[in-house]
């Protein structure tokens, strides 16, 4: 059994991706330009038809995913296979032109020299039902593949926008009927240009339909050029827009303080500090909010997602290098980021500590009651606000940051389980709080 995500199997369906689009543009210029039957199309036929004939047998051996689980067992796949999408498949695999070339005879020519649309050679259009391997394509792509959802979407529209214009024209160059049966790049790029312009509701008007077949032709393009037109600017305005959703929500957001602030009439040098401080958060952070965006999401994969961005922040601090995984998980999973200004007070002497902090950004300066003397100055990879944890005092000093300083705390009951699960570590904190101490009184 073939898994989906297997390198060859990966490339096997670009390969026939980039077949089906070559004979989505391919056969409507066949069927307006080409001069019948001849030896290159009957080849391009036949081949294609081989290369979704084993596409077909590949599918009855490539693992299907149901409820999350891989289903390898052949008769549970052939039977989601045949109920599924097997009928188009065989549809778009069978060689009708040859077929029925066979069967009947060789198709039919105008006098003009156009082949007759209505002879056997329409029957190419048959192969058309392997676009549907475009629609397979770009689920895929959404699922497996990590483009911005947005921008996939954008060129899926692009893609069917410039199809369609291409079958639009080729219909339009057959209406007009020039008597030429070779393919004139003049004429085609004429006949896209009264697409687009059509479609595209413009109507210079410099190109018009003459005959009833063209009128009614017109009227239908200019009907679906309307819906058509309308659903690409209403989905290119939203995809636009949600190219960047984390940029678009963070300005919503500094927008809507922004008003706050000149509502309410804040004085200047606090406006200044509000808007100075969004555009550290949108720097340092691209504005996210972790527990908001990741609340979705079950548990364990929360827990995942917490440890790869959070563990950084605590295998930092060189005092954690030897300990044990248990401890950094359990440290890591507790932690809550908070943003200091600078020259913010973060706590003062004396006051009952709650938390303990390490620093993933930025420098703090641990001073005296006063703020006339200088104890120590921190910066990334460091942690403070242990001591009257450990000890359970009150602070005893006062932590003030020096610019902006991105920490991450973990709260007194989150430390007391720590402490009381890990004794040796508990052994460490408390010796070097004690040696920070002995620090302070020299
Ligand atoms: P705590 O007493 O909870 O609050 C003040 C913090 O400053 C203290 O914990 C220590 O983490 C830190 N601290 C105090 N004195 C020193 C020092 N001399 N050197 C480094 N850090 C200190």
């Amino acid at each position: 059994m073939i898994r989906p995500e297997n390198r060859l199997k990966l490339v096997w369906d670009l390969g026939i991706f980039l077949f089906t689009v070559f004979t989505a543009i391919e056969i409507p210029l066949e069927l307006v330009f080409g001069a019948g039957m001849d030896r290159r199309s009957l080849l391009f036929e036949i081949g294609g038809s081989l290369l979704f004939a084993t596409d077909i047998a590949l599918r009855f051996r490539t693992a299907i995913l149901q409820n999350g689980k891989w289903v390898v067992d052949p008769g549970r796949v052939a039977a989601h296979y045949l109920k599924t999408t097997f009928v188009v498949d065989f549809f778009a695999a069978v060689p009708w032109t040859l077929l029925v070339f066979t069967l009947v005879g060789p198709p039919v020519t105008h006098a003009n020299g156009l082949p007759d649309l209505w002879s056997l050679h329409t029957l190419d259009l048959l192969s058309l039902f392997r676009l549907i391997r475009v629609l397979d394509f770009t689920r895929r792509l959404e699922r497996d593949a990590f483009i911005n959802p947005s921008t996939l979407r954008l060129s899926t529209l692009i893609f069917w926008m410039v199809l369609f214009s291409h079958w639009i024209a080729c219909a339009w160059y057959y209406l007009q009927g020039d008597g030429s049966a070779a393919l004139h790049a003049d004429n085609y790029l004429r006949a896209l240009y009264f697409t687009t312009t059509t479609i595209m509701t413009v109507g210079y008007g410099d190109i018009t339909p003459k005959t009833n077949p063209q009128i009614i032709f017109t009227i239908g393009v200019q009907i679906f050029g309307a819906g058509f037109y309308g659903y690409l600017i209403g989905n290119l305005a939203s995809i636009l827009a949600n190219i960047d959703l984390i940029r678009t929500q963070f300005r919503e957001k500094f927008d809507k303080i922004s008003a706050f602030i000149k509502y309410y009439n804040l004085p200047a040098d606090l406006q200044k500090r509000i808007r100075k401080y969004y555009t550290h958060l949108w720097e340092v952070r691209r504005g996210q909010d972790d527990a908001g965006a990741l609340s979705d999401l079950p548990r364990s994969l929360k827990t995942e997602v917490s440890l790869f961005l959070n563990r950084p922040i605590v295998e930092k601090v060189p005092f954690m290098k030897d300990a044990s995984e248990e401890i950094i998980r359990d440290i890591v999973l507790n932690l809550s980021p908070v943003i200091a200004l600078p020259d913010e007070v973060i706590f003062q002497e004396g006051e009952r500590g709650e938390e303990m902090y390490f620093i993933s950004r930025g420098t703090v300066e641990v001073i005296s009651a006063d703020g006339r003397t200088v104890y120590a100055t921190m910066t990334e990879g460091n942690f403070f606000g242990e001591i009257a944890l450990i000890l359970d005092s009150p602070r005893t000093a006062t932590v003030r940051a020096s610019d902006y300083a991105d920490l991450y705390t973990i709260s007194r009951k989150t430390f007391d389980h720590i402490i009381a699960d890990y004794p040796d570590f508990a052994a460490k904190i408390r010796t070097l709080a004690k040696e920070r101490l002995k620090e302070r009184e020299h």
